[in-house]
């Protein structure tokens, strides 16, 4: 609130000081007009810009220049925010349809398979730190419930369901943070972060025992905030390992990405076990884009990425984690970039969380957190956030980054429109996709919510 409150001012002043000046400038008709007796004038003489349509035209290109200028600072300094809407990516808009409209086609119309359990026992992100400010509190969906988080004045995060138990207001929207307790808009109740307990109520003698709100088990780790989700109510079973770089502020935040894709949770992380899609679908340069109709377009045939991949679980006690070693070489005409050459750790932790690491002699080092996040039983959003080495310039990391994300939005077009297959037809070169479902069925249990199956009979 505090921030968007502090840019908004910043740039209402520069609006202010750019229109006195160029007012100031625009209004000096007189040449020996002195302003503020600084031989203003005297300027515009020298410099021969004496005439209004003159100073109009340095104005123009003054204020281009600032354009350029800000355009340059956010492209070298800022960080790189790329939010995709639910149906911007991966969905094919034909005969005059909408984005919206084919994404709604495709969901309404696509044969499921039969789905594993969907929401899998495990850690997921709900948001970056940076997104929540003390005093905040944000309302999100995860896993087909709707939580409020929100950070309390001393500085703590927590998780609530979003609904009060009173009378079921959204605590979210409009609910404010009162020490480390979320008050409700509607009645005023006030319930603390740490356990839920109601703790007052603005109108009653006494509060009763049973006035809570259900607490998820959260935690605040490597610049995110992550909920415990468990079919059964139980307690964590193992904890998400810090990244010290991030913790110690030697890796900086440098961007995120987000995408809302719609499959089964379990198809994403499925994708680091599916080593031959990645000759497949990776192959064609960036340069060819996402959309999987023109990727292997002849026009940029010259640039390949090249990747020898393998993936394994870890044993105890990190058996809910796996890894994925991947090497990547760039080749440009056949010829290979050693300089380019990048070695990365794809380590998955648990359902919901993978920590891409980089580890290169001349680009530097970072992590990208790959989180994902059920929203609904078909629908996973993706976070992509990279912190880096705050002694590499930004744009190294954004361009990973934008790199990663041109990547992924080719398995989004293939997730969106999948069908989840229990069954698959495997050769034996594809014997990394069974043993990773073996990995992950370790998520659910015997309780774990499951999608009813979709009436396949067309009755109107
Ligand atoms: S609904 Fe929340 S206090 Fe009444
Ligand atoms: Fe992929």
């Amino acid at each position: 609130m505090e921030n968007s409150s502090n840019t908004l001012l910043v740039k209402v002043a520069a609006v202010v000081v750019i229109s006195i000046t160029a007012a100031l400038v625009m209004h000096v008709q007189d040449p020996s007009d002195t302003v503020l007796g600084v031989g203003y004038p005297e300027l515009w003489r020298r410099t021969g810009l004496a005439g209004a349509p003159a100073r109009a035209a340095t104005c123009i290109l003054a204020g281009v220049l600032l354009l350029t200028l800000g355009w340059l600072y956010r492209l070298l300094f800022a960080p790189l925010e790329l939010l995709r809407s639910p149906d911007e990516v991966g969905y094919i808009a034909e005969d005059g349809r909408t984005r919206a409209q084919a994404a709604n086609d495709v969901r309404r119309r696509r044969k499921t398979g039969e789905l594993p359990p969907v929401y899998p026992n495990g850690w997921y992100r709900v948001l970056d730190s940076h997104m929540l400010e003390r005093g905040d509190v944000k309302n999100v969906t995860v896993l087909g419930e709707q939580v409020a988080v929100f950070r309390g004045l001393e500085g703590k995060a927590y998780v609530v369901d979003a609904y009060c138990p009173h009378l079921g207001a959204n605590l979210a929207v409009g609910g404010r943070v009162v020490g480390d307790c979320i008050e409700c808009p509607f009645h005023g109740w006030q319930f603390r972060g740490e356990d839920g307990k109601c703790i007052r109520i603005p109108y009653a003698e006494k509060v009763p025992e049973f006035a809570k709100v259900r607490c998820w088990p959260s935690c605040e780790i490597n610049g995110q905030i992550l909920v415990w989700f468990h079919c059964d109510g139980d307690e964590p079973g193992w904890r998400v390992p810090e990244q010290r770089e991030i913790t110690q502020g030697v890796w900086v935040y440098r961007g995120r990405t987000e995408h809302f894709i719609n499959a089964h949770i379990e198809e994403i992380p499925e994708n680091a076990a599916d080593i031959a899609h990645l000759a497949h679908l990776h192959t064609p340069g960036i340069v060819s884009g996402v959309d999987l109709r023109y990727t292997n377009s002849k026009t940029w045939e010259f640039v390949r990425h090249d990747w020898k991949v393998e993936w394994k679980p870890e044993t105890e006690p990190n058996k809910h984690c796996s890894q994925m070693l991947v090497k990547h070489a760039l080749t440009v005409f056949g010829r290979r970039w050693p300089l380019l050459d990048l070695d990365v750790v794809a380590r998955q932790v648990g359902p919901g969380i993978v920590f891409l690491l980089f580890d290169h002699s001349f680009l530097g080092h970072g992590v990208i957190m790959h989180c994902v996040t059920p929203v609904e039983p078909l629908l996973q959003c993706v976070s992509h956030t990279i912190f880096y080495q705050s002694s590499i310039p930004p744009l190294v990391p954004k361009f990973i980054l934008r790199a990663e994300c041109i990547q992924f939005e080719r398995d989004v077009m293939i997730w969106n429109n999948k069908k989840y297959i229990s069954k698959p037809m495997l050769v034996k070169e594809d014997s990394a996709i069974q043993k990773h479902r073996r990995w992950f069925s370790q998520f659910y249990s015997e309780n774990s919510p499951r999608l009813r199956y979709q009436h396949d009979t067309m009755d109107f």
